[in-house]
């Protein structure tokens, strides 16, 4: 089995209660629970991981390393300030892709900016929990690009 790591932050534990208009109605849990088993479907073994704490993500991130083969990782508001989180993907070689379960870009302004996905291989923005979906699909192909077993 392939080893992933989810990371949500912070404020992602309300999902379900909060801001319902952008975020839906599905909880943290309700969400974990559908990535794991999406996840079966690739052979990945799915670990799921909720701080609302920098340094804690931080840390999960270098912990990764020589654990979990991709990360996916929904940074919350720390997106769009983190340089931290963002240096923590950039200094691990596990690769990471950035979720988010609104599109930041049609948001407000302060939203418009990622300073973590550049540390990233890419971001997907913009599907509800079918971002999440959408990443373990691109796990799935950066997993079989890394062993040559990519075909068309
Ligand atoms: C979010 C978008 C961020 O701007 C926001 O701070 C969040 C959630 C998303 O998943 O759409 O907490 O990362």
């Amino acid at each position: 089995m392939h080893r992933v790591l989810v990371i949500h932050g912070p404020n992602l534990n309300l999902l379900g209660k909060r801001e319902t208009d952008i975020y839906g109605t599905l909880t943290l849990e309700e969400i974990n629970t559908a990535v794991r088993a999406k996840g079966l479907e690739y052979g990945m073994q799915v670990e799921t991981y909720q701080s609302n704490h920098e340094g804690d993500i931080v840390e999960k991130i270098h912990a990764a390393e020589g654990d979990a083969e991709v990360i996916i990782v929904n940074p919350g508001a720390f997106t769009h300030y983190s340089i931290a989180i963002r240096d923590a993907m950039a200094s691990v070689q596990v690769p990471s892709i950035e979720v988010h379960l609104s599109n930041i870009y049609a948001r407000e302004e302060l939203r418009h900016k990622s300073v973590t996905a550049p540390a990233a291989v890419g971001q997907i923005s913009g599907f509800g929990v079918g971002s999440y979906l959408a990443a373990l699909t691109a796990a799935d192909h950066i997993l079989k690009l890394a062993k040559g077993t990519w075909r068309p």
